[in-house]
């Protein structure tokens, strides 16, 4: 079974656009997808909610959609699992198990998984004031196949904010309290409860002069890799001013004590989870068990400069691969966040390819010769004896040519896709991307992932992540290595061909 193997849009090609549907990101059978919600594990089963509206490929009333997975990768889509109502849309959220059945909606033998969405009302929104987002609760009682809403939503009201969604919410050990973090406009606020249904306002947390809109908060404790010391990560997606332009995701770490935030690094620093231009609303899974531990993430793999715009049409937009994140710390008040695609990929990988140094002829190593190009690659270079930008193309027969490399001049990566095939439908589309590169040492090693219509960057051993997306007029099929004085500077490479049937 492939990853997308269930869709049947893959059995059943309408035009040529499936050319451009990965097969292992997860991808809506049909129709408009956006942010990932209600993201929990619950026997045996990774959930998969998300964002989607199942009558256009662009934005509309939404809905929560409803995939499956036992490994992350593949998965089974389900039926639509909460549609609109007279309260409202189906915005963002969260979900959680609720072991203790705190909420009284299960027993503690069969106990309830419950989400928590925002209810947009669109129709007070038309009118003009300015309380049309509220909080509400449903809950299932069968593995999240069915679901009822709260009789008595929404669980929290609107004042006056016009912005005020996407409730995070996890079980808080220390106080015996459910916490639910909120983007309110250009801030975080957190609130608190007991039973899931009634909700007391605890604090904010904003950045002075701020005027960015804020959406999509999270909120998770995580060790420091090698220490005893947990720290809090603030999750919150920015509606402007990423790192390379539109919609991102930025994280903020320090302590949480029950009632507030408070950030342990001077200024307030924020970071960002991705510095490629397609990573929204990236947040982590619920519930993942003691003793598996991991803290696992994954975001939308669009940005809404040009989400809508994007030239498939039967369906819109794909969720980046789930990764693993740690913390570490990076200086004496700093601490930063490591992602890496997750283990089960390994699973996943058929061929191995290694070039051999004597064969290298010239500046150019072909890595990957195979329609379409889906492979994961890890590259080591030593970057003292880069005398130009080492590049990695991924080609096409139709001369797209998308570009990752790293450019010892300014000391950064990139990712240029200004060739990388069609662009035409957003100007900002077509664009080189670029951060600064955080390794001390000559050896950088690069990882990436190429899933043919996007590539997932992992560098600076987890640090630096890029994410972008292509359209490829045909398929891509090259993989190459461009460099002065390869065979020295090349220190290991090696490519996994990735088949979706283990
Ligand atoms: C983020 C977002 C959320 C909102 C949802 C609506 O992409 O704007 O803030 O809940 O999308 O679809």
């Amino acid at each position: 079974m492939g990853v997308n193997a269930t869709n049947p849009a893959n059995h059943n090609m309408v035009g040529n656009d499936e050319k451009y549907r990965p097969e292992f990101h997860f991808t809506p059978d049909s129709m408009w997808m956006n942010d990932p919600n209600g993201m929990v594990y619950y026997k045996g089963e990774y959930h998969l909610f998300y964002q989607y509206y199942p009558k256009s490929n662009v934005w509309g009333p939404m809905h929560w959609g409803h995939a499956v997975s036992k490994d992350l990768i593949q998965w089974e889509h389900l039926p639509i699992a909460l549609y609109p109502d007279s309260l409202g849309y189906i915005f963002s959220g969260s979900a959680v198990i609720d072991w203790e059945n705190t909420s009284g909606f299960g027993t503690k033998k069969n106990p309830p998984m419950v989400a928590i969405f925002t209810y947009h009302n669109a129709e007070k929104e038309r009118l003009g004031t300015n309380d049309f987002q509220t909080q509400g609760i449903a809950y299932s009682l069968d593995n999240g196949r069915t679901w009822k809403k709260y009789a008595a939503n929404p669980v929290i009201p609107n004042t006056s904010f016009r912005d005020f969604r996407d409730p995070k919410v996890i079980w808080h050990p220390a106080s015996k309290k459910w916490i639910m973090v909120l983007a309110v406009k250009d801030r975080a606020m957190f609130y608190a409860s007991s039973d899931l249904k009634s909700w007391k306002f605890e604090s904010e947390y904003g950045l002075k002069d701020e005027k960015r809109l804020w959406e999509c908060p999270d909120l998770f404790p995580i060790k420091v890799s090698g220490t005893s010391e947990t720290k809090w990560v603030l999750v919150v997606s920015m509606q402007s001013g990423a790192p390379n332009g539109g919609t991102g995701t930025s994280y903020f770490v320090g302590d949480f004590d029950g009632h507030q935030f408070t950030n342990s690094q001077p200024d307030n620093k924020q970071f960002w989870l991705d510095a490629g231009t397609d990573n929204y609303a990236m947040v982590s899974w619920s519930d993942i068990p003691a003793q598996d531990g991991r803290k696992l993430m994954l975001g939308w793999m669009s940005n809404w400069q040009y989400a809508q715009q994007v030239p498939t049409q039967r369906w819109r937009s794909a969720m980046t691969l789930p990764r693993e994140v740690t913390l570490v710390k990076t200086a004496p008040a700093e601490w930063k966040l490591k992602s890496m695609v997750v283990k089960e990929f390994s699973a996943y990988r058929k061929n191995k390819i290694s070039i051999s140094k004597d064969k290298m002829t010239g500046n150019k190593c072909l890595l990957f010769n195979q329609s379409p190009a889906i492979c994961e690659a890890i590259i080591t270079f030593d970057r003292s004896k880069c005398k130009e930008p080492f590049q990695i193309l991924i080609t096409s027969t139709s001369s797209d040519t998308l570009i990752i490399g790293y450019d010892s001049s300014g000391n950064n990566y990139f990712i240029d896709r200004r060739k990388a095939g069609i662009s035409a439908f957003n100007p900002l589309f077509a664009a080189k991307h670029s951060t600064p590169c955080l390794s001390k040492g000559n050896l950088l090693n690069l990882h990436l992932m190429v899933d043919k219509t996007s590539v997932e960057l992992f560098t600076d051993e987890g640090l630096t992540v890029m994410t972008d997306i292509f359209f490829p007029k045909s398929e891509m099929n090259k993989i190459e290595i461009l460099s002065n004085n390869l065979s020295e500077l090349l220190k290991e490479n090696m490519v996994h061909t990735l088949n979706p049937k283990k």
